[in-house]
């Protein structure tokens, strides 16, 4: 038995039929992998079957798809409008809170500073000109927020103003370097309000505003340390890590602001004097395509300032027919300009933020900016997107074939927006209206009896379920 067995193992058909099924089953194996197998990206094969026949975009696609008008879209509307509560941006019209603000007075020493130093011309006057509408009993922000006693307030403001003090001793009596700011005023100012008076001291100057109208914030001062724990409100928010000014690191603690402009601030030039009331050249059509002001002929491609975005407008956007370009022009030229212009170029400078955001706004022309990183005023409220456009550095040198492929109509759209609600974000309108709905999202104000929550909406927890 065992023998016969051995036998027909060994004989040699036998070893013959072996061999082939061993080569039957390598071949079916291979013809399974190779033809057979489903690649992760396969779908079923209905789904399959239509996006084969959609794929009319490529030449190659050998006519699968005859009519690709086909399937045309059937709503040609937008969806219809949702309830307020569920809807962004919310209405500016509306107050989440209503905190109450005290001013404190000029400190004597500081009155004794002002003689000496009267306001100067220079577009760094935030800092005044929201002062006086805090001081203005006639205001909108004084009507609703301001109160004259400091024992029911929710908010102090600190009437400093160190970019005056600074500017009239570098530009008026021409001086370099801090001008003894800390020792003449900056210690006067916050002596008064931390030894003298007993609300900073209460919450740390957690409570405490105060405004920072130039480029490196509350750098200027030695004595930077004595106010960090207030809320700067600043000209220009920045997201960069190792960013030139303070702000980058104080994101949830600064409130950033429009600033003044030379020519709306300074010459005080009315738009409305070169425009229709919606906000359309009053004699010409807006014929400038790209419009632009400022430093760029020494800008070099590697430079910091600016990160070298400037450069590239004397790299060929100069010479387009439709491009205005150069260093400057008298305030009246200007004006007529920006009321011609498009698109306004807003690349960065030294800062993320510059002032030729406001006077491009304030013109109806759709801001194109150029700045990786920039946080703008009042993001949480207002829809930015909707009114400009930001284009990313590495794609600034292709800024023409972006602009120019914007549909008529919604450029129209935009500049509709620009100027019908952009507008409302400029230094001089809203302005405490949006710092204060910023502020009523603080946590700090939890707690403050005063404020006035009737506007309060709980939100839900529904997001925390998702997570979970
Ligand atoms: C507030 O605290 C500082 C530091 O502790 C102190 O020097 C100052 O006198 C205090 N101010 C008041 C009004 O008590
Ligand atoms: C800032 O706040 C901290 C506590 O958060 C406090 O220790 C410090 O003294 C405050 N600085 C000033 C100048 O009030």
């Amino acid at each position: 038995m065992i023998l016969t067995f051995k036998r027909i193992i060994s004989s040699r058909r036998t070893i013959t039929y072996f061999i082939a099924a061993g080569l039957f089953s390598w071949l079916y194996v291979l013809v399974r992998i190779t033809f057979f197998t489903r690649s992760p990206y396969d779908l079923d094969s209905d789904l399959e079957r239509r996006l084969a026949g959609s794929r009319t975009a490529h030449k190659s696609s050998r006519g699968i798809n005859k009519n690709p008008t086909r399937h045309t879209p059937i709503l040609l509307k937008p969806l219809p409008p949702i309830a307020p509560h569920l809807r962004w941006p919310p209405n500016i019209d509306e107050m989440l809170c209503r905190p109450k603000i005290y001013v404190y007075p000029d400190p004597p020493a500081i009155q004794e500073v002002y003689k000496r130093v009267p306001p100067v011309h220079t577009p760094y006057i935030a800092e005044h000109i929201l002062l006086e509408q805090l001081r203005d009993p006639s205001s909108g922000a004084y009507k609703s927020y301001v109160t004259s006693n400091p024992e029911e307030a929710d908010f102090f403001y600190i009437p400093f103003l160190g970019a005056r003090y600074l500017n009239h001793c570098w530009f008026i009596l021409g001086e370099k370097g801090d001008c003894d700011v800390d020792g003449q005023y900056v210690l006067p100012m916050m002596r008064y309000i931390q030894q003298e008076l007993p609300y900073w001291n209460r919450t740390w100057g957690q409570d405490h505003l105060m405004v920072h109208p130039m480029d490196r914030t509350s750098l200027y001062y030695q004595q930077k340390d004595i106010m960090q724990n207030a809320t700067f409100l600043t000209t220009s928010g920045d997201l960069r890590p190792l960013a030139p000014s303070v702000v980058g690191s104080r994101r949830y603690k600064n409130i950033v602001i429009p600033s003044a402009t030379t020519i709306l601030n300074l010459v005080k030039i009315d738009p409305l004097q070169y425009l229709t009331s919606s906000g359309h050249p009053k004699h010409k059509r807006r014929d400038i395509f790209v419009l632009f002001s400022g430093r760029y002929k020494d800008v070099q491609p590697d430079d910091v300032y600016s990160a070298g975005i400037r450069s590239l407008l004397l790299n060929g956007f100069d010479r387009q027919a439709d491009y205005v370009i150069a260093s400057g022009w008298g305030p009246e030229k200007y004006a007529k300009l920006l009321s011609r212009a498009r698109y306004g170029l807003v690349p960065m400078g030294h800062t993320l933020g510059t002032t030729r955001l406001w006077e491009c706004i304030a013109f109806g022309v759709v801001p194109v900016i150029i700045a990786d990183g920039i946080v703008e005023p009042f993001e949480d409220d207002i829809d930015w997107a909707s009114f400009s456009i930001k284009i990313r550095r590495d794609d600034a040198h292709r800024l023409d074939k972006i602009l120019r492929a914007i549909p008529e109509e919604q450029y129209q759209k935009m500049q509709k927006r620009v100027w019908e609600y952009g507008r409302r974000v400029l230094l001089t309108r809203d302005s405490w209206h949006l710092i204060v709905r910023d502020l009523c999202r603080r946590r700090h104000l939890e707690g403050k009896r005063t404020i006035d929550r009737d506007n309060h909406v709980d939100l839900t927890n529904s997001f925390m379920i998702i997570q979970s």
